[in-house]
């Protein structure tokens, strides 16, 4: 049990990735007439459902008939929630076993798996992957009290697909600040030898050359050093995920691969 630290827009800029990001996909399972709208599961939502009732709302927009879970191991924080279930939104007690009617399209799962070990963080993720939709996908992640620094990946039924990195411009002081945000399967290999330790010693790198550009506002600084990092990493640079238009919101997005653990049976 934790203290379920949560509050209003701390999981705003994994919504917004989310929603565009995977709202075609919401929107495309919408289609057929007659069957069950895309569901949506917001795992650990805390001693609030306010972050469940944002990423409703949020995803309502893309999505007209979306429906969103929120799903919490403690009973009480179910309760308190409960009166604030309303069409299409509702709450449940449950793990990751996924107490719902169907297989979720999606389930956004952050600042959960913090308080596990690695080994069954990795668990975790692969049974989230096997109860999601088969074309589903599980953002799992982690951000700093107030949302100003969050880092996510993207799982599908295969298996981990990308991760994102995000921050509030003025909430960082270089893009390695972000590494006590990884997700629980990283954190601990942010050490020399390992794919993320050389990804943000490069991207510390891209961001001191592009210094000169502060002049122009941290942003105009942020595009820059995505642009060359790119060079060396396959940061994403088209859309939906990378390029100008992500990097300009303090988005980074790579493939997974691109910084798996090495030599386990998780990585490359
Ligand atoms: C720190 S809060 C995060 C709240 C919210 N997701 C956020 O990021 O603001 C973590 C929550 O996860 C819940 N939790 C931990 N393990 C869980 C599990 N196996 N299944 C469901 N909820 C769990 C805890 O009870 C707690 O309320």
């Amino acid at each position: 049990m934790t203290r379920g630290t949560t509050g209003h827009n701390r999981l705003r800029r994994s919504d917004r990735w989310i929603a565009t990001v995977y709202g075609p996909l919401l929107r495309s399972a919408a289609l057929p007439a007659g069957g069950p709208p895309p569901l949506v599961v917001d795992l650990g939502y805390g001693a609030s459902h306010v972050t469940t009732h944002e990423l409703f709302t949020r995803l309502r927009r893309v999505c007209r008939t979306v429906e969103v879970a929120g799903v919490e191991i403690d009973p009480a924080r179910v309760a308190a929630a409960k009166p604030y279930e309303r069409e299409g939104l509702s709450f449940a007690r449950g793990g990751f076993e996924l107490p719902v009617a169907r297989p979720p399209l999606l389930v956004r799962a952050f600042n959960v798996l913090r308080q596990y070990g690695e080994d069954e963080a990795w668990e975790h993720w692969a049974t989230l992957r096997a109860r999601i939709a088969p074309d589903g996908v599980v953002v799992e992640g982690t951000c700093s009290e107030v949302g100003h620094r969050a880092v996510w990946a993207a799982l599908g039924a295969e298996g981990p697909r990308t991760i994102t990195f995000a921050a509030r411009f003025t909430g960082f002081e270089r893009p390695s600040s972000l590494a006590e945000r990884l997700p629980k399967t990283l954190i601990h290999r942010n050490v020399p030898g390992e794919p993320v330790h050389a990804f943000l010693a490069d991207w510390d790198r891209a961001w001191a050359t592009c210094a000169p550009l502060a002049g122009f506002g941290a942003r105009q600084r942020w595009i820059a050093a995505a642009g060359l990092l790119a060079r060396d990493w396959p940061v994403t640079t088209a859309p939906p995920t990378g390029g100008p238009a992500r990097w300009r919101l303090g988005e980074l997005t790579l493939p997974w691969p691109a910084v798996a653990p090495r030599g386990t049976a998780h990585g490359g």
